[in-house]
């Protein structure tokens, strides 16, 4: 996998408020919507256990782990573990890796980065994104 480019990995009608995974070049993810519609892209394991965060659940704009229900907001960040008595404090490595994820020719997008998080390049979105829609479908049809 090339590190720092757009991927294009799904066709935007198929993301929803449902969780969704989705696999390119050996990593999985989970996108989502929120409710204004705008896109969420997440590693899709869970920190605690390992489960698919795909599924799970969508509330308030988080998603919510299947398996014990721990809630994570769109960076990435727990903000909810429902077996925590009142007071504890959630660990800081209680988080996934989420990318950021853009919408372009009716196919979504997420940027693969190795560091600068949340530097997201908008101007390079459209020739890259562009780039790999032309390699996926030309791969796909051949
Ligand atoms: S495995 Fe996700 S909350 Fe336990």
């Amino acid at each position: 996998m090339l590190k720092n480019f757009w991927y294009a990995c799904e066709f935007s009608a198929a993301v929803t408020t449902k969780p969704k995974q989705v696999r390119i070049l050996n990593q999985k993810l989970v996108f989502y919507r929120n409710a204004k519609g705008q896109l969420i892209a997440l590693q899709d394991r869970c920190p605690h256990r390992g489960a698919a965060l795909s599924l799970g659940w969508v509330k308030d704009d988080c998603i919510h782990c299947p398996y014990h229900a721990w809630k994570f907001q769109a960076d990435g960040k727990c903000i909810n573990i429902p077996a925590n008595q009142p007071g504890i404090p959630i660990p800081k490595n209680a988080r996934v890796d989420s990318y950021p994820i853009q919408e372009k020719y009716g196919l979504s997008g997420y940027f693969m980065e190795t560091y600068q998080k949340n530097s997201v390049r908008q101007s390079h979105l459209c020739q890259n994104l562009k780039t790999q829609v032309y390699r996926k479908f030309s791969l796909n049809t051949n």
